[in-house]
């Protein structure tokens, strides 16, 4: 069977767009099926970085085509400006990149709205959005009746249905705007988006036909994920998550690709965890370990340019997100980070109201209450950006794996030790490709 797919399980930015790039060697297809601008994800090759935000990060190698599906919501300004700014480089995208024409159009009025909305949580705490107008984007596109999809562009009624939608929308933001400000002007954004369609027509076709027969004449389909597992719109820390399903359960409604064709999953992991944007982080390091990771892993947002906030590795959120993945084998990204400390910690339970759990909350005031129960584990000094070998590596660093692996009832086969391609090794493990997977755990009868 054709599919592998590569989903971040803990809150994003896990460093996915690194291993897609490895990945895609050996891939006839690379896919995004999921989000829209707000996913940021670095590739680091011969000294040269790139970030892909939209268009999927197989696109720097020849031979595979780059597909961006229905799921996605697309900002057409964006992914113009990212086709500029790769051709200018030298990266040829142009016959390589498909667009689904059911992928949601997100408008001005999404990213107005995106900006107001942010912060008015009740309770407190802003989600700390991107700003990139994906939930309203979303949003529109479950209420359907003020949705536009990247096929509306071309048909005759374009000018018509933007109308019906501005004079809404208008009325709408105007309750909430400051006063002055203008309102929407359908005309300069029919212009605009009559543009924008022009320069796409070319990319876009129907891809949910393109990818089931691709998958039924045996392609090797590699879907990337983006944001992680943690933020996924159902199963995530709700309702700090972004508006999509960034779990691996996202992968068939997001692509039209049934699970059935996905034969491998890759669950991928930084070596501790980080958190751009509001919501708990039980973990959390607020002190020197938070900064000698932050400034190690340079953790500052791809998108935003945030501080990441940084803590120690949380099994208990990574076990639940691989099971949910139904992931086979793990990517543990940024091992080389760790590097300098002492002492390593990994949370393998919760303390919730004087009760141990090892399931993952279900909602999130009980995550906030969560107090780590952490193991210890052995550090090392040695620089390991550039070890490429898994029997290289200290001992320490090994058990540090093995561990995370244990944990989450997953083999580790992917070890990064660096942003660049070569910074990586493939353990033996890697030819364990289906794991006994653990039993749940029996969940303790209800006392009165
Ligand atoms: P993504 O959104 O999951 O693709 O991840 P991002 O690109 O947003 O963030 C991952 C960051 O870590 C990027 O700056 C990468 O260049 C960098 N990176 C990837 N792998 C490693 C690694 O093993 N070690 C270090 N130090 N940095 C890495
Ligand atoms: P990649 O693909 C990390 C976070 C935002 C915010 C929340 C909701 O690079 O891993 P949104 O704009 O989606 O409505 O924001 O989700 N977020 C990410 N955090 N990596 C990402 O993508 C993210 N995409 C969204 O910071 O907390
Ligand atoms: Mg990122």
């Amino acid at each position: 069977m054709p599919g592998t797919c590569v989903i971040g399980l803990q809150w994003g930015d896990e460093a996915k767009g690194k291993l897609v790039d490895i990945l895609t060697g050996n891939h006839d297809i690379v896919v995004r099926y999921q989000g829209g601008a707000n996913a940021g994800h670095t590739v680091v090759s011969a000294g040269q970085t790139w970030k892909l935000s939209l268009i999927p990060s197989g696109i720097l190698r020849d031979g595979v085509a780059c597909v961006i599906t229905g799921g996605v919501v697309l900002d057409p300004a964006r992914v113009i400006e990212e086709i500029d700014g790769l051709e200018s480089r030298g990266v040829r995208v142009a016959g390589k990149l498909q667009i689904s024409d059911r992928a949601h159009v997100v408008f001005p009025w999404h990213i107005a709205e995106d900006r107001l909305l942010d912060g008015s949580l009740s309770g407190g705490g802003a989600i700390g959005t991107t700003g990139r107008g994906i939930g309203p984007c979303y949003r529109d596109k479950v209420g359907r009746a003020l949705a536009i999809r990247l096929g509306d562009l071309y048909r005759d009624d374009f000018r018509a249905r933007l109308g019906h939608v501005v004079d809404f929308k208008n009325r709408l933001l105007s309750g909430w705007q400051a006063a002055g400000t203008p309102p929407l002007d359908a005309d300069a954004i029919h212009a605009q988006y009559a543009g924008y369609a022009e320069r796409l027509r070319s990319c876009v076709a129907d891809t949910t036909a393109y990818l089931l027969d691709a998958v039924e004449d045996g392609k090797r389909v590699l879907f990337e994920g983006a944001q992680g597992a943690l933020l996924d719109i159902d199963h995530g820390t709700f309702p700090f998550v972004t508006s999509s399903n960034s779990s691996g359960v996202g992968v068939a409604s997001g692509s039209g690709v049934p699970g059935r064709w996905v034969d491998r999953v890759i669950g991928v992991v930084k070596a501790y965890s980080t958190r751009v944007g509001g919501g708990p982080l039980p973990t959390e390091q607020d002190n020197a370990v938070g900064q000698h990771l932050r400034e190690r892993g340079r953790e500052y947002g791809t998108v935003t340019m945030r501080p990441r906030r940084c803590g120690w590795f949380d099994a208990v959120a990574a076990r639940y997100t691989a099971r949910l993945s139904g992931v086979d084998e793990l990517a543990v990204m940024l091992l080389d980070v760790l590097g300098g400390l002492d002492e390593l910690r990994i949370c393998t339970a919760y303390e919730i109201d004087g009760r141990r759990v090892t399931q993952f909350p279900s909602h999130v005031t009980d995550l906030a209450r969560a107090v780590p129960v952490y193991e210890s584990l052995p550090g090392w000094q040695d620089d390991l950006t550039t070890v490429r070998d898994h029997a290289a590596l200290p001992a320490a660093a090994r058990r540090y794996l093995e561990r995370i692996g244990e944990l989450l009832g997953r083999p580790v086969s992917i070890v990064s030790v660096g942003p660049d391609r070569d910074q990586t090794m493939f353990c033996e493990s890697s030819t364990t490709r289906r794991p006994s997977w653990p039993r749940p755990q029996p969940r303790a009868p209800a006392t009165a």
